[in-house]
């Protein structure tokens, strides 16, 4: 498949089917990730790949739980009726849904920030964030690429520590539930046009595309 589109139609997938992922597959989609680029090559990172279905319902339960007790489900579902846009609605639906069965994707990757004995801390920074986030979306693309579904979607750090023992100088960036589609097309994306986010010379100098 050609690059662009593989990139103009990489988008999120929340629904999965249970067909399970060959290793082979996993393992061109890590080592894609990991060719991306990271400050002074430091390739700070541990990838945490989920098969096991008890930790993923565990974890997937536990997400839930907090999102019923804290109202969060349910502020997910209000923006989905309220949103006059149906791509938005679309993307809040399908949020929604996928937060009350996430065990349903027969893989979860959660790309670590990982520099062993350095606190967690110190690796909370945008310097941080910016030596994974390249290879998380290289991720998403090879992902595509062989026909996965992925979506990057925020977890709570203390769920995934204690279910899968991450050590303290660890920082679960994300979780991303990886699987073949079910009845959730690829793209295309929707979003604002390209002259209305781009400056050219000086901030402010926007100009029309063409
Ligand atoms: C930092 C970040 C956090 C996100 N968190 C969530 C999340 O918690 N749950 C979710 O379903 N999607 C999450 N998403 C996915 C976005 O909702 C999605 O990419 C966006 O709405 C555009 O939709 P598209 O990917 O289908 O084009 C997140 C994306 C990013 C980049």
């Amino acid at each position: 498949m050609d690059f662009f589109e593989v990139a103009l139609t990489q988008r999120s997938i929340r629904r999965f089917k249970p067909d399970p992922v060959p290793d082979e597959v996993l393992w061109k989609v890590l080592d894609t990730a990991i060719r991306a680029p990271s400050s002074g090559n430091s390739q700070p990172w541990i990838w945490l790949v989920v098969r096991d279905a008890g930790k993923r319902q565990a974890i997937g339960q536990e997400v839930l739980r907090r999102m019923e007790a804290s109202g969060g489900l349910e502020r997910m579902r209000q923006l989905a009726a309220r949103e006059q846009d149906p791509s938005n609605r679309r993307i809040w639906t399908s949020a929604a849904n996928f937060r009350t069965d996430m065990a349903q994707a027969p893989v979860f990757i959660i790309p670590c920030l990982y520099t062993p004995g350095v606190p967690a801390a110190n690796q909370r920074t945008l310097n941080g964030g910016s030596s994974i986030f390249g290879a998380v979306q290289n991720l998403m693309l090879a992902a595509r690429a062989e026909g996965l579904g992925t979506s990057l979607t925020g977890a709570n750090d203390d769920i995934l520590r204690a279910e899968l023992h991450l050590p303290e100088d660890a920082v679960p960036t994300c979780l991303i539930p990886l699987g073949y589609p079910d009845g959730e097309r690829f793209g295309p994306t929707t979003r604002k046009p390209i002259d209305t986010v781009t400056y050219w010379d000086d901030w402010g100098a926007a100009k029309k595309q063409g």
